[in-house]
């Protein structure tokens, strides 16, 4: 599976540390974040990563900042994108079942490389449920999308 990941600056150690466990782990990983300390603004790292997704560069995302909230809310600007913000592995599986979320966020000042690896493995092997009511909802986000952004 082709993963794409990005980050601000204030999660450059997070992304580097995942991005081996990954790479290690057998999944090709696209770095869309940045790659310095220096000061940068989540939307716009958010955003490359969710225009790469648009190409269909990349399946799935992985986006982090210092809390994941601002990254997660300006992912969620994006047609098509449906990110989570989690800080613990339910989020992340139910995220999946019932919403089949394509983008999962989560903050380098909040949660350890431990707890991420678990996130992002879980966010990667759970599937969608495909259950009925699930897709309907699904459905009425893609409406949304559609009407807002026309
Ligand atoms: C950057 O200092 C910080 O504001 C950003 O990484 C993020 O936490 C915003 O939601």
């Amino acid at each position: 599976m082709k993963i794409g990941i990005t980050n601000d600056h204030a999660a450059l150690n997070l992304k580097n540390e995942l991005k081996g466990y990954l790479i290690d782990q057998g999944y090709e990983v696209i770095d869309y974040g940045t790659n310095t300390n220096e000061s940068c603004d989540y939307p716009l790292m958010g955003n490359n990563l969710c225009d790469a997704m648009a190409r269909n560069e990349v399946e799935k995302g992985i986006a982090i900042c210092g809390t994941g909230v601002g990254i997660s809310i300006a992912c969620n600007k994006h047609k098509g994108i449906r990110a989570v913000c989690c800080s613990e592995t339910s989020s992340a599986r139910l995220s999946r079942e019932h919403n089949d979320a394509n983008v999962v966020c989560f903050g380098a000042r909040i949660i350890s490389f431990e707890l991420a690896k678990d996130i992002v493995e879980t966010f990667l092997n759970t599937p969608f449920s495909n259950g009925e009511r699930h897709l309907k909802r699904i459905q009425e986000l893609t409406d949304l999308d559609n009407q807002k952004q026309a």
